[in-house]
């Protein structure tokens, strides 16, 4: 069936990671595109990789398409993902969804906006009056009671827990005051690093899944509206806590 406005072709990267032409082919424009305005820059994007480590001067972190396995079945919820990283860190960040014509964007500094209107994160200041976002990786099979194990946790504590399937799109919707709170593991730098600006410039609180200071390379975070920070550091603590005792008991 033909998945917005055509058909694409679906590879595998994994048992349940998929890439489609479509990923690659926007990727590929964007590079040329890059290639053609900044040549000095570099790109860190996930087709096609990049540099390992963080390299010194300006990269492009990109995701063509976050949310592919929303996009192969036709499902709306997915973007693109972009950061301008200078020495490691976000200068300005834009994540696009296509479908609802929601742009995203920040600049360090100078605040985050939907469409040109300023964004701000949400007041809810109780896990109990919180709606929060979640995502799974593509090793959860091998994972499922760890990943569920703290899913649980939250679903246990909060009002709503929602799993959409874009980490972008995620990070987006804390910075736009939509939900009040996303974690997830298993990340990688251009899922995350346009998002995490995102959040900070609307206001809110991001770091690892630990509480230690937020890497778009350190493959995890938690990205909060600020005031729900601690109580959900506090239930991943605990979480974490009781796994490791049933480990040695
Ligand atoms: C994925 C999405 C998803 C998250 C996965 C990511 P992709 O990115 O952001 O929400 O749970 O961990 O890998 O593969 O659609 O670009
Ligand atoms: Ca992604
Ligand atoms: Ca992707």
């Amino acid at each position: 069936m033909a998945k917005f406005g055509g058909d694409f072709r679906v590879d595998k990267k994994g048992a349940i990671d998929l890439v489609t032409e479509v990923d690659v082919e926007v990727e590929r424009m964007f590079r040329a595109m890059v290639s053609e305005r900044f040549p000095d820059h570099q790109v860190l994007a996930e087709e096609m990789g990049g540099m390992a480590g963080v390299p010194a001067g300006p990269c492009w972190v990109f995701d063509p398409i976050d949310g592919t396995t929303n996009f192969t079945h036709g499902l709306p919820i997915f973007c693109a993902s972009l950061a301008l990283e200078i020495d490691g860190a976000a200068e300005v960040a834009a994540v696009y969804d296509p479908t609802r014509k929601e742009l995203f964007t920040a600049e360090r500094g100078g605040g985050a906006f939907l469409n040109g209107r300023p964004l701000h994160v949400s007041s809810a200041d109780r896990l109990i009056d919180a709606m929060l976002l979640t995502g799974f990786p593509y090793d959860v099979h091998s994972r499922v009671e760890e990943i569920v194990g703290l899913f649980a946790a939250f679903i246990a504590t909060t009002r709503a827990v929602r799993r959409l399937g874009s980490a972008a799109l995620d990070l987006c919707y804390v910075a736009a005051g939509r939900v009040d709170g996303f974690w997830e593991t298993d990340l990688k730098a251009w899922d995350i690093a346009g998002g995490a600006l995102i959040v900070a410039e609307a206001g809110g609180s991001v770091t690892g899944i630990g509480g230690e200071p937020f890497r778009s390379r350190g493959g995890h975070l938690l990205a909060t509206n600020g005031y729900l920070h601690d109580p959900m550091l506090a239930v991943i603590r605990d979480h974490r806590a009781n796994r490791a005792r049933k480990v040695t008991e």
